[in-house]
C-alpha cells in the first residue's frame, strides 16, 4: 500500500504550489478539483514523476462523489495526509452578494473541508495517526470588506477543525490551520493583480512553510502559522 497525502485545489495558486512541492519530495499525492485537464497539467513540471501523481476529478461540495472515490482508492493508499485547499470567493459586498454565489463559497470552503475530514478521520484514527492541514486565510480575524461569506466559511472551518483538533489529538492527529495573507494566484481578480501583485506572496513560499509543517516529526505540531506580507494587508 502506497501512503499518500490527498490535496484539494491541487491544479491552481496555492494548492498547484503545495502539490509540486510534496511531489519533488517524494510523497504520492492524490490531486484533486474540477478541472482535470488543469490537473494533468502537472505533469509537464520539472522534478514531477507521473506514478507519484494520482489524478482524480472531484468537485469537493459532493459527498458522495467524495465517499465513492475515496472507496476505489483505499484499495491501494494508506491516507496519511490531507491538506483542505480548494476554495472559491466572490469579492461582493454582502447586499449584492447572490444567494448562489453564498452558498458556492461556504459548500466549497467550509462543508467541501468538512466532508473531506469525514471521508478520511476514521482511517486516520484507526491508524493511530494522520496529518490534516486547512488552507485558511487572515479573514478569520481581521475585518475585510466584501468578504462576507468568504470570512463566514473560514471562520467556521476554524472552529470546526479546533475542535477537531482537541478530539483527536489523543489519536497522534495534528491538527494545521495555515492563515495565509494576500498571494499571487487566480482568486483574485486580474486588476487587483496588476496592482498589487508586487506587495503580495509568492504561492511557492506558503507552500514551503506548509510542507516544513507538515513534515515535522517529533512531537511537536505547528497548529496555527499567519503569514503575511511584510508590508502588510492590502
Ligand atoms: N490567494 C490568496 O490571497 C489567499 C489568501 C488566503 C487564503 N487563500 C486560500 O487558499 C486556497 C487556495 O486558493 P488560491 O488563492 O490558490 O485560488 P485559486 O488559484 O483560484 O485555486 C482555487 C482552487 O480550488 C479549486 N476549487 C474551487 N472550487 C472547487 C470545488 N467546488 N471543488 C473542488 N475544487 C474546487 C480550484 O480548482 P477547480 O476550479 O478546477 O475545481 C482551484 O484548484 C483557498 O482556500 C483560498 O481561500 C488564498
Amino acid at each position: 500500500m502506497d501512503k499518500v497525502v490527498w490535496i484539494t485545489g491541487a491544479n491552481s495558486g496555492i494548492g498547484k504550489s503545495i502539490t509540486l512541492k510534496f511531489l519533488r519530495n517524494g510523497h504520492k499525492v492524490v490531486a484533486s478539483a474540477r478541472r482535470e485537464e488543469e490537473i494533468k497539467n502537472i505533469l509537464n513540471e520539472e522534478g514531477v514523476d507521473e506514478s507519484d501523481l494520482i489524478i482524480v476529478p472531484l468537485d469537493v461540495t459532493d459527498p458522495e462523489k467524495i465517499a465513492n472515490t475515496y472507496e476505489l482508492l483505499k484499495e491501494k493508499h494508506l491516507f496519511v495526509g490531507l491538506i483542505n485547499n480548494a476554495g472559491a470567493t466572490s469579492f461582493q459586498n454582502a447586499l449584492e452578494n447572490s444567494i448562489s454565489e453564498i452558498k458556492n463559497i461556504i459548500e466549497t470552503n467550509l462543508l467541501g473541508s468538512i466532508y473531506m475530514i469525514k471521508t478520511l478521520l476514521p482511517e486516520m484514527v484507526e491508524a493511530e495517526g494522520g496529518r490534516i492541514i486547512n488552507i485558511l486565510s487572515v479573514v478569520t480575524n481581521k475585518i475585510f470588506t466584501s468578504s462576507s461569506a468568504y470570512s463566514a466559511s473560514k471562520a467556521g472551518l476554524e472552529a470546526y477543525s479546533k475542535v477537531l483538533r482537541e478530539e483527536v489529538r489523543e489519536n497522534n492527529i495534528r491538527i494545521i490551520n495555515i492563515y495565509p495573507g494576500a498571494t499571487i494566484t487566480p482568486i483574485w481578480p486580474d486588476k487587483a493583480l496588476e496592482k498589487f501583485s508586487s506587495r503580495m506572496m509568492n504561492p511557492d513560499r506558503i507552500a514551503d512553510i506548509v510542507y516544513d509543517a507538515y513534515s515535522i516529526q517529533e512531537n511537536i505540531v505547528p497548529e496555527e502559522i499567519v503569514l503575511r506580507p511584510v508590508k502588510g494587508d492590502l
